[in-house]
C-alpha cells in the first residue's frame, strides 16, 4: 500500500511517498529557516504563509519523484500534532483535500512519535518492547514501546525542549539560528573542561530540565563581556563544548536509566537533536557498556521530514485506526 505523508509541523514543508510504511519512494522537504534566521527563531506566521504557497508544489514534486501516479496512493497520513497551529492546518487542510479528492482514507499523527518511526524506514529490524528517545526544537520526551499502538510516555522535559536549549543558547552567543548545528561545529575545537554547566534534574530521574542552563550561559556570558568587554571565540567555543557535553550527558544518563528500568534491550532515538555526531558516538559508546542496540536515524531522517509520518500512519491505519473530515489540529 501506498501512503502519502504531509509534514508541516514547524518551518519544514515536506510531502513523502512510502510503500507498506517502510520502503520510501520520495521524500520532499523544503524549509523556509532562511526566512527566520534573521528574527533567530521560527516565526509562526511567516512559516505557515511559505507552506500554503509551496505546498502543492512539494506534493507534485513528490509525486514525480516516486514515479507514481495519483490512483496508486492508497491512504493519506498528516502531523495533525503538535506544533504551529497555522502550519499544521495547512497541511491538514491539504490533506482532506487529497483523501476528499481520492476517496481514499485519511489519518491524522503524532509528530514525536513519528521522530522515532523514522527508525523503521532504514529497514532495520527492531524487537518491541523498546525505550524511544526524541529530542527536537519542541520536545525532549522518553517513551516505553509496546507497539506502534501501545506507547507510555515515560517523562518529557519540565522547561524548554533539548533542541530549543541549543537554538537559544546560540542566541545568546550571536550564533544565529538553527543553533545546534553551528554549536556542534564550535563544540570541537572547544575545551568542555573550561566551564561547567549542569542541567540534572535531582527530584526525579526521568526529568528533563533545559531551561537552566540556558540562563547558566546566559550570565557566564554576560559576566565574561562584562569583564573582558569582548566574548572571544575561543569563549565561545568552550562555552559550546561545556553546553553540549553536559545536555549530552544528561541525555545518555536518563535514557539508560529508562531501558534498565523497564528491562528493554533496545534503545531508539529520533529528533533533530539525534542529528548530532557527539550525541550519536556517545549513545554508541554508552549502549555497548550497558549491553543494548542502539538505533538511530540517517542524519537527513533525524529532522523534520513526512517519511516518518507517512510510514508510521501506515502502521497506525494497520491496525485499524483512521481519521474523518473532522480532523483537527492537537497541540498537546
Ligand atoms: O526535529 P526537528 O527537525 O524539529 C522539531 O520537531 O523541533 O528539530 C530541530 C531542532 C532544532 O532545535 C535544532 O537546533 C536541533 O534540532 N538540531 C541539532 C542539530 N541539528 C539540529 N541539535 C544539536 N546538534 C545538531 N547537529
Ligand atoms: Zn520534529
Amino acid at each position: 500500500m501506498i501512503c502519502l505523508g504531509i509534514e508541516t509541523s514547524c518551518d519544514e514543508t515536506s510531502v513523502a511517498l512510502v510503500e507498506n510504511g517502510r520502503r520510501i519512494l520520495s521524500n520532499v522537504v523544503v524549509t523556509s529557516a532562511d526566512f527566520h534566521r534573521k528574527h533567530g527563531g521560527v516565526i509562526p506566521e511567516i512559516a505557515s504563509r511559505m507552506q500554503l504557497q509551496t505546498i502543492d508544489l512539494v506534493a507534485k514534486a513528490a509525486l514525480k519523484e516516486a514515479g507514481v501516479n495519483l490512483k496508486s496512493v492508497k491512504l493519506v497520513s498528516v502531523t495533525s500534532g503538535p506544533g504551529l497551529l497555522g502550519s499544521l492546518l495547512v497541511g491538514i487542510s491539504f490533506a482532506k483535500t487529497f483523501s476528499y479528492g481520492l476517496s481514499i482514507p485519511l489519518i491524522g499523527v503524532n509528530h514525536v512519535i513519528s521522530h522515532f518511526y523514522a527508525n523503521f524506514l532504514e529497514n532495520k529490524s527492531i524487537d518491541f518492547p523498546f525505550v524511544a528517545l526524541v529530542a527536537s526544537g519542541g520536545h525532549t520526551s522518553l517513551f516505553y514501546v509496546k507497539d506502534f499502538n501501545k506507547i507510555e510516555l515515560l517523562s518529557a522535559t519540565l522547561d524548554d525542549a533539548c533542541g530549543e536549549a541549543f537554538d537559544k543558547v546560540a542566541k545568546i552567543l550571536g550564533l544565529g539560528y538553527p543553533g545546534g548545528p553551528v554549536i556542534e561545529k564550535l563544540a570541537l575545537k572547544g575545551n568542555s573542561g573550561k566551564v561547567k554547566f549542569n542541567c540534572s534534574v535531582k527530584k526525579n530521574e526521568l526529568g528533563f530540565s533545559f531551561s537552566g542552563i540556558k540562563t547558566a550561559v546566559l550570565y557566564y556570558a554576560k559576566d565574561l563581556v562584562h569583564t573582558k568587554k569582548k566574548l572571544s571565540t575561543g569563549h565561545a567555543r568552550d562555552i559550546c563544548a561545556s553546553f553540549q557535553k553536559t545536555v549530552i550527558e544528561t541525555l545518555v544518563e536518563k535514557s539508560i536509566i529508562a531501558c534498565k528500568k523497564k528491562k528493554v534491550k533496545n534503545i531508539l532515538l529520533g529528533g533533530g537533536v539525534i542529528a548530532n555526531k557527539s550525541l550519536r558516538d556517545r549513545f554508541k559508546e554508552a549502549s555497548i557498556k550497558n549491553n543494548l542496540d542502539c538505533f538511530f536515524p540517517s542524519m537527513k531522517l533525524c529532522m523534520d521530514n513526512a517519511a516518518m509520518i507517512a510510514g508510521y500512519g501506515f502502521q497506525l491505519f494497520k491496525k485499524g485506526y483512521c481519521s474523518n473530515l473532522y480532523l483537527n489540529h492537537d497541540l498537546t
